[in-house]
């Protein structure tokens, strides 16, 4: 399984969640708890960007491709982990 770390925006700690690849990261951030904004659910407002700090390999868009390298940002609601991987991925919330 992936484990999803989350800090805020400050770089906190705030969750940690074993993630699916059947919803989309946002989907999974919220329903860990973490109180993530969001808006368009379409990738255009940019609302829900976080930082990838490490594991930017595990995420895959929605055609399957990787598409971000660590340091950068991406959009949640439109991103989605690799399937049957053991591995961990730290965001860090932009807002
Ligand atoms: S909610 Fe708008 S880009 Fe994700």
């Amino acid at each position: 399984m992936i484990q999803i770390y989350i800090l805020d925006n400050f770089g906190d700690y705030m969750k940690t969640f074993e993630a699916n690849d059947k919803e989309n990261i946002l989907k999974q951030i919220i329903n860990s708890g973490f109180d993530m904004p969001f808006s368009c659910m379409n990738g255009t407002c940019g609302i829900c960007s976080c930082f990838v700090i490490k594991g930017s390999e595990f995420l895959i868009d929605t055609n399957g491709n990787n598409f971000v390298s660590n340091g950068e940002s991406f959009t949640t609601c439109n991103t989605f982990v690799k399937a049957n991987l053991d591995g961990k991925v730290v965001l860090q919330a932009v807002f």
